[in-house]
């Protein structure tokens, strides 16, 4: 096995129920190192319960997943460790407002990864940096635009050094001209090698930077492949129903 066909996550039969609702009906999937993978898929398919599943957001009913090479669901595992490995970013920022964007940066790394305060901030300042935003490093998040909030909630996760970065609708919340500066950013890290999943509706930004599109719906991956396949001539009918529907709206 290559290094490039290495999995960063692999995950097998992963079934999610809310009390007697099942949501997610057996998943299969993997992640190999350096991909970019978007999941799409009607509200209510699962996506969400899928990529917080991936880092023990919720507790999966039964199935594995493997991070790394690490069972992350094995008992005993040390799931902050887990965690620290597996970067996530949400619609809505997170960001505490009453700490700078350095301060929301640097805080998992001095109470998780136990960094001094020196270190924490030479970290914080190259991964604000890495986002474009080394100079709004003092600036509180009621001080920064949408994008920019999004952009440090990204370089929260990139301070870390996780292994994998899970985005769950990053630009949803966002005015759409502040959308291109986030979509740059996620541009920039797929060029230095980031292993991505995003749950995402820009889908100009899936044909143009995904490696592959996965269709979820009802809770079961129905068909992924290449973004020309999925968008320009998808294999199952169901696919076919939901792209000529997104498709319809634009
Ligand atoms: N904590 C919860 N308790 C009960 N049901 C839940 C919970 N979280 C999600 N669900 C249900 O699980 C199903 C899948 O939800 P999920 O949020 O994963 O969908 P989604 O594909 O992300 O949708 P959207 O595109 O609207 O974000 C939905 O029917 C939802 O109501
Ligand atoms: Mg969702």
């Amino acid at each position: 096995m290559t290094a490039i066909d290495r999995p960063i996550l692999e995950v097998q039969g992963l079934r999610k129920s809310f009390g007697a609702v099942e949501v997610l009906k057996g998943i299969d999937f993997r992640l190999r190192e350096r991909e970019l993978a978007f999941i799409i898929g009607p509200s209510g398919s699962g996506k969400s319960t899928f990529l917080r599943c991936c880092n023990r957001l919720e507790e999966p009913s039964s199935g594995a997943i493997r991070v790394d090479g690490t069972d992350i669901l094995a008992h005993g595992v040390d799931i902050n460790a887990v965690r620290r490995r597996i970067g996530m970013v949400f619609q809505s920022f997170n960001l505490y407002p009453h700490m700078t964007a350095l301060g929301n940066v640097t805080l998992a790394l001095r109470l998780a990864s136990r960094k001094s305060k020196a270190e924490a901030t030479d970290i914080g300042q190259a991964a604000l940096a890495r986002v474009g935003l080394a100079e709004k490093a003092h600036a509180y998040p009621g001080e920064l635009s949408g994008g920019q909030q999004q952009r440090v909630a990204i370089a929260r996760a990139l301070a870390l050094e996780p292994k994998i970065v899970l985005f769950d609708e990053p630009t949803s919340a966002l005015d759409p001209e502040l959308v291109g500066s986030v979509l740059q950013v996620m541009r920039d890290l797929r060029e230095a090698g980031m292993t991505m999943l995003v749950v995402s509706h820009e889908l100009q930004f899936a044909r143009a930077a995904a490696d592959r599109v996965v269709f979820m719906e009802d809770g079961v991956i129905v068909e992924q492949g290449p973004p020309a396949q999925i968008f320009g001539d998808p294999q199952q009918a169901r696919t076919r129903a939901f792209v000529a529907r997104i498709d319809g709206h634009r």
